[in-house]
């Protein structure tokens, strides 16, 4: 899918919802059960979004499942987590194809063990060719990070002559990022209460619209997703122009 840069239009479904999935943690402490109990209902409502996504015909999906920051957390936790990911790929990426997503991993996975890295490759390889979902997820990932590497790549072919310094500007830098080939996120969604971006997707984010819950992740599932698209599909885009732009935007359309 060529990104035409055009951006859902005002009352339409959003072409791309990124999320960040928070509260799994909060949600498994409230019952008095391990934080990892609280992921492992994370990945029901991942289900449950995959499925209200077909069911709304939003084409593209991204979730940020784990942060560069996260690797600070307890070591035990981080390890959960990691064995979580494999399992779920595992486990999923028959279905997964099965259902059309196409499947793809964006963040420093170079971080990785050597078969987590392996089952990534696996199931990006296997579903490469599907034209369903495209389903984004996030992991060893921040927006700094994701910046700082396209500002890497850049310099890299001005110093082997291919580019100058002048020909350097948003629309090449945004050729860099991760997603390049997807449309900018028309919906950002977090659970879990926090009012924050916390480094999810910098530079792809800057037209998005903003959308917080206080809903733990857990309990995140097909009806709050409907109410969080029935909120954008309420408003109006204005990309840095007025209203009165808009109308006559739309009416040249
Ligand atoms: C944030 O909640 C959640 C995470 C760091 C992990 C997200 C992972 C999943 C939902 C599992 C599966 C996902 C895939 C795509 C395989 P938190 O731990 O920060 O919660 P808290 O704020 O309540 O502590």
């Amino acid at each position: 899918m060529g990104d035409d840069g055009k951006q859902a239009a005002p009352g339409a479904t959003p072409r791309h919802v990124a999320i960040i999935m928070d509260g799994n943690g909060r949600w498994a402490q409230a019952r008095g059960r391990p934080r990892q109990a609280g992921h492992k209902a994370g990945v029901d409502s991942v289900r449950a979004v995959l499925e209200a996504c077909a069911k709304h015909q939003v084409t593209c999906l991204t979730l940020f499942a784990f942060s560069s920051e996260n690797w600070k957390r307890p070591g035990t936790e981080v390890k959960l987590l990691m064995q979580l990911f494999q399992r779920t790929l595992e486990r999923e990426a028959r279905r997964l194809h099965k259902n059309g997503i196409r499947l793809r991993f964006i963040g420093d996975r170079a971080r990785f063990s050597a078969p987590l890295r392996q089952a990534m490759d696996e199931a990006e390889a296997l579903t490469r060719g599907n034209e369903g979902l495209y389903l984004n997820i996030a992991v060893s990932y921040g927006g700094r990070w994701d910046a700082a590497t396209a500002a890497r790549r850049i310099a890299e072919r001005v110093a082997r002559g291919e580019l100058t310094p002048e020909q350097v500007d948003e629309t090449l830098f945004a050729r860099e990022v991760s997603l390049a080939d997807l449309p900018e996120p028309d919906l950002f969604i977090r659970t879990g209460g926090e009012r924050r971006i916390s480094n999810f997707l910098l530079w792809q984010l800057a037209y998005t619209e903003l959308y917080f819950t206080d809903r733990l992740w857990p309990d995140f599932r097909e009806q709050a997703f409907e109410a969080a698209l029935q909120d954008f599909r309420c408003r109006q885009r204005r990309f840095g122009l007025t209203s009165e732009q808009l109308v006559e935007t739309e009416q040249h359309a």
